[in-house]
This record gives C-alpha cells, sequence and structure tokens, in this order.
C-alpha cells in the first residue's frame, strides 16, 4: 500500500489546482453552502462561512416559523445595512454647511443620475427601521422572549432587553438628527420643536438644549453636531450594540421559545461504556469509572442552520431590499423651501414618531386658577422618562410563569400584555392624531376636511 502510494509521480500544484477547478463548476463552490449534502457539510456551511460563522450549526423550528418573530429583528439589522450603504455614499455628495446643505440635497433630487432615487430610500429605509423595531419590541414584549428560561445557564435575556431599548432610542435618535440635514423648512422647524420640547426637562433640560444645538438657535453649529451624530457617533454606537444584541441572542440559547416544548424533549440516557481497563502495580486490575452522560435528541424539534436558516434568511434581506425600494418609487421624498428662521410654518411639527409626544405636550397644558401647568415638562419629558424607566425595569418586576415564554399572548401573562398593549395603542393613536389631525394652530381636524389657512402638510 505504502509502496503505491509512493510509486505515483507527483503531479505540479498548479495542474491538480486546474483540475480542481474544472471538477467543481466556480458556480458550485459559490453556492455549495446553501445545498449541504450531509450533516457534516450542513455544520460546515456555517462554521466556515464568515459572515454566518455567528449561527449555531442547529436552530429550533420553531423559531425558524415565520408567524413566531415575523423576523422583525432581522428586518430591522436589514434596514440598517441599507441605511449604512446608501448613507455612505450620500456622504460623497451631501455638504455638512448652512450654505451648501440644502443645495446639495437640491442637487441629489434634480442633477445627480438616481440622486432621488439614493436619498428617497434612504429617508424610506429610516422611516421603515423605527416601525420595524418598535414592532420587534413588541413582539418581543407579547411572547415573553425578555425571561430566562427554565435552563437558565448562562442566559441573560433581560439585559438584552435593556441593549433593546438603548437599540430603540439610539435608533429615534439617529432618524432625528438625519432629519436636520437637508435643511429646508421642514427640517428646521421639526428639529425646533423636538429641541424645544427636549429643553423644558427640569435642572438639565436648557443646558442639554445648548449642548445639542452648540448655541441658543439652530445654525451652522448644529448643522454639523447633528452631521456628525448622525454619520459617525450614532451609527458606531448602533454598529457595536447590533453585535452585541445578536451575540446575547446566541449566547442565550437561540431565540426564546417555549418551554413546553422543552419539557417534551425526549431525554435519552446513555450509559457510558467502560472501555478501558487498568491495573494497579499488577496486583489488582479493573474497568474504568462509569460516568453516566444525559444526551438530549434534539433531532425532532431542531434542524441544521444551513439551508433552512440561510434560505430564509436571504428571502428575508431581498423582501426587505424590494420593498424599500417600491415605496421609494411610490412615496418620493419631500424637499420644501430652504430653512428660513424668520418664517414659522402653520402647524409645526415634530417628526412623526416624535407626534405623540407633541400630543402629550398639548394634552397636559393647562390652567388651573391663573397657573398654566407647563405640558413640556409633563408631556415631554416625566411622562416618557417613565416609560423609558418601566420598559428598562420590566423583566426584574415580571413575575410571570415560564410557561408563558415564546408563545403569544398567554393567558398567565394577561395582565402584564393588557397594560402593555395599552401604552402601545395609546402612542399610536396619539401619533394618527398628530400626524393627520392637527392643522393650523394645533386645532383639531378630521382627515378629510381641508385646513382653512394653509395647504395641508404632514
Ligand atoms: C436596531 C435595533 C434592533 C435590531 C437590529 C435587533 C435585532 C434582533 C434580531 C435579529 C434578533 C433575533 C431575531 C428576532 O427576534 O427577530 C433579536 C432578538 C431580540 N431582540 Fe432585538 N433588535 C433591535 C432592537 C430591539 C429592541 C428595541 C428590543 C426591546 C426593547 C429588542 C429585544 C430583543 C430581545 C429580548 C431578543 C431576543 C428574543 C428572543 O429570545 O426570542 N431588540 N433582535
Amino acid at each position: 500500500m505504502t509502496e503505491e502510494v509512493s510509486a505515483q509521480p507527483t503531479k505540479p500544484i498548479l495542474t491538480t489546482l486546474r483540475e480542481k477547478i474544472a471538477l467543481k463548476p466556480i458556480w458550485d463552490n459559490l453556492i455549495w453552502t446553501w445545498r449541504p449534502e450531509s450533516k457534516r457539510e450542513a455544520g460546515d456551511a456555517v462554521v466556515r462561512n464568515l459572515l454566518l460563522h455567528w449561527f449555531p450549526a442547529k436552530v429550533s423550528l420553531e423559531s425558524l416559523s415565520w408567524g413566531y418573530s415575523f423576523w422583525l429583528g432581522t428586518i430591522s439589522a436589514v434596514l440598517f445595512l441599507i441605511l449604512t450603504i446608501t448613507g455612505g455614499v450620500l456622504m460623497f455628495l451631501y455638504v455638512p454647511s448652512v450654505e451648501r446643505a440644502y443645495l446639495s440635497v437640491k442637487d441629489l433630487e434634480f442633477s445627480i443620475s438616481f440622486g432621488w432615487f439614493l436619498r428617497g430610500l434612504h429617508r424610506i429605509s429610516a422611516h421603515l427601521m423605527v416601525a420595524a423595531v418598535f414592532l420587534h419590541m413588541v413582539r418581543v414584549f407579547l411572547t415573553g422572549a425578555f425571561k430566562n428560561g427554565r435552563k437558565a445557564v448562562g442566559q441573560n435575556r433581560p439585559l438584552n432587553w435593556i441593549v433593546g431599548v438603548v437599540l430603540l432610542l439610539l435608533t429615534l435618535l439617529l432618524s432625528f438628527t438625519g432629519y436636520l440635514l437637508p435643511w429646508d423648512q421642514l427640517a428646521y422647524w421639526a428639529i425646533t420643536v423636538g429641541t424645544n420640547i427636549a429643553s423644558s426637562a427640569p435642572v438639565f433640560g436648557e443646558f442639554s438644549r445648548f449642548v445639542l444645538l452648540g448655541g441658543t438657535t439652530i445654525e451652522q453649529a448644529t448643522l454639523i453636531r447633528f452631521y456628525v451624530l448622525h454619520c459617525f457617533i450614532l451609527p458606531l454606537a448602533t454598529v457595536a450594540l447590533v453585535f452585541y444584541h445578536m451575540w446575547r441572542v446566541r449566547k442565550d440559547g437561540g431565540l426564546a421559545c417555549s418551554e413546553k416544548r422543552l419539557e417534551e424533549e425526549k431525554k435519552a440516557e446513555v450509559p457510558a461504556v467502560p472501555s478501558k481497563t487498568y491495573s494497579l502495580l499488577g496486583i489488582t486490575g479493573g474497568s474504568s469509572v462509569d460516568v453516566r452522560t444525559v444526551m438530549v435528541d434534539d433531532d425532532a424539534t431542531k434542524v441544521s442552520s444551513s439551508p433552512h436558516l440561510t434560505v430564509r434568511l436571504a428571502v428575508v434581506t431581498f423582501a426587505t431590499l424590494v420593498v424599500s425600494m417600491l415605496l421609494t418609487l411610490i412615496v418620493r421624498a419631500p424637499l420644501e423651501e430652504a430653512a428660513n428662521p424668520a418664517v414659522t410654518p402653520n402647524p409645526a411639527k415634530a417628526p412623526w414618531y416624535f407626534l405623540w409626544l407633541q400630543e402629550l405636550v398639548t394634552i397636559t397644558t393647562f390652567t388651573i386658577g391663573g397657573i398654566t401647568i407647563n405640558g413640556a415638562l409633563i408631556g415631554g419629558i416625566i411622562l416618557p422618562g417613565v416609560l423609558v424607566a418601566a420598559a428598562v425595569l420590566w423583566p426584574y418586576f415580571d413575575k410571570s410563569p415560564t410557561s408563558t415564554i415564546g408563545r403569544w399572548l398567554p393567558r398567565d401573562r394577561k395582565w402584564q400584555n393588557a397594560v402593555f398593549l395599552f401604552i402601545v395603542i395609546f402612542i399610536l393613536v396619539l401619533t394618527f392624531i398628530g400626524t393627520f389631525m392637527r392643522g393650523p394652530f394645533w386645532e383639531l381636524y378630521m382627515p378629510w376636511q381641508e385646513w382653512e389657512q394653509t395647504p395641508r402638510r404632514f
């Protein structure tokens, strides 16, 4: 046998390589990870791929189902990727100076080839990301996926929930800082309203507005601050946290799936076969210590990540991209007159995702006995502050049973879900009113009613 092998003439490396490439067409080389032919190849497919190696070799069928997570976390991540790529290209064309910003956006809209599409895709993806991240949070809450299961070794889902809350705030800030950059009337006045709400915080309110604006009014210092925050600091912080968030999902044992399923899992006890013998100085002998192992048979509930997870990921990524592009074609990004501090639009509205705050400010502003209660403080700072604090602390106070994890709206979490849904619906209703029902002088109008003074604007 050894002689036969050594008798064969050695081929030059180049010839061997050429033969290999000819045998396996390039296409096959590219797609083999999507079509593994054995369990071993399925494992290799994720472990050896730079992009996929953070996935486990196997995932539970439950977490792959379309109707469990609605893939909202993945959709958020894809939208963030689209934003990073389109934003990177936009940086070549946009000039962050008060004199040039508006003109450079106008160039994008009207002179640069496909500039309007690039800008539109960036803007639509930003709006969609705010919505997707919010809905992702709603699904995580309603399925109790912020709770540790009973097999909680190394799990810390409450921490990942808190990371999520910070990610939601970062997403809002990213969108808010981007809003100012076109330097048109819409941008200028939306940021004026937003930062005015922020300034009503006690003690640090005025100071934080001053730091954010780089002065007392929105001007060049503000534009450059928002630009640096929008293009560098906030995206870097978001990337770092998204990576940590994903790593935690992996550490926490994948998506939180129903504990009931865990109970049903077959646990086959496999007794170890005493295979080794020993002898002590030839005086006495015996076989090795009998260690019993417990093997969990997860073949019934789990499948290999490749191709089951990878194909779904590709579908979700592609679908998100197509939907964003179609919406970009349908809804053109607005560009109003250049920013003019002397002309206040009536009504002046915050960006849509902060309109519920603007509404809260309106509701909580009232006069008793000649004293006006400051709504900006109650509605703009205290209530949202309480909401964020409640969101952060909720996993530590929610004592619902672990059997509720991974199930949509279980009975045992009735009141928790009722409170949460009440808040979500309240925020949505206020956002609707602020977007479609507020007209000049912040008067209430029906969505179909014409405004008296000025043409309708959202
Ligand atoms: C930039 C924003 C975010 C991105 C890109 C993101 C991404 C993801 C992804 C891809 C997953 C796994 C798949 C899925 O559940 O769909 C996930 C899971 C999770 N996310 Fe997020 N997420 C974000 C924001 C949030 C927010 C706002 C929260 C809650 C406040 C949150 C809490 C969680 C939790 C607790 C899990 C684990 C769920 C489970 O075990 O079933 N995430 N996230």
